[in-house]
């Protein structure tokens, strides 16, 4: 793979969005062609499972229906789109990946964590993120932000709880790798960017360019 792989994660309201926008405008200041995508979702297919997953009218789904739409939109994306993008050179900035399932289906709706790894195995191989950006802030915090977005989703309807175990199994997971950054994202915003473009630039193929 040519291009370099980031993935950002967290909770509910952390500010992925303004933060992937700072990634986006870093990659432009240094000519680096990228794409910038999403997950459940990312692909015409991808959207399609991503609608049933987000509609709250599925309040009975079944965590392992759910774990399994979310690997079966995640295959999509990424032999779709992503390995081929990065197989071009580009850079792909991805808004949730196979962390947020850990965190979720697992810390959140209980699953365990081995039977994840091995839907993970089976359908990914052992393709991961060169870089997983977790912004991590208080989850009541989060929530309050979240909470002003309108309608919510069938994640975002769920408990505070619930939440905090999402929180847990990001920061549980992310001291397993050094492909981990977790930021707090309680700081300014300028802090929490220059943590950001610190953990970019650590990446070999923008140490070789500078
Ligand atoms: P989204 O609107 O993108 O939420 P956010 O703005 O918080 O990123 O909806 C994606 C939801 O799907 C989010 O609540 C987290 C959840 N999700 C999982 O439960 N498992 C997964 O593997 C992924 C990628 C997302």
């Amino acid at each position: 793979m040519k291009g370099r792989f980031i993935t950002i994660e967290g909770v509910e309201g952390v500010g992925k969005s303004t933060n992937i926008s700072y990634i986006e405008r870093f990659l432009e200041s240094r000519d680096i062609e990228f794409v910038s995508t999403r997950e459940p979702g990312g692909t015409a297919l991808a959207e399609r499972i991503r609608d049933v997953l987000l509609d709250k009218v599925e309040s009975s789904m079944d965590p392992m229906t759910e774990l399994l739409l979310m690997f079966a939109a995640r295959k999509q994306h990424t032999e779709e789109l992503i390995k081929p993008a990065l197989e071009r050179g580009k850079w792909v900035i991805c808004d949730r990946y196979t962390d947020s399932s850990y965190a979720y289906q697992g810390g959140g709706r209980g699953l365990d964590s081995k039977i994840i790894s091995k839907v993970e195995k089976l359908t990914l191989g052992s393709f991961k993120p060169d870089l997983t950006i977790v912004l991590d802030l208080p989850v009541k915090k989060g929530l309050a932000r979240a909470g002003n977005r309108g309608e919510l989703d069938r994640f975002e309807l769920e408990s505070e709880k619930f939440f905090k175990r999402v929180r847990a199994t990001f920061l549980a997971r992310a001291k397993t790798h050094k492909r981990y950054h977790v930021i707090n994202a309680s700081r300014s915003l300028s802090a929490v960017q220059g943590k950001i473009g610190a953990a970019l630039t650590c990446l070999p193929a923008l140490r070789s360019t500078r």
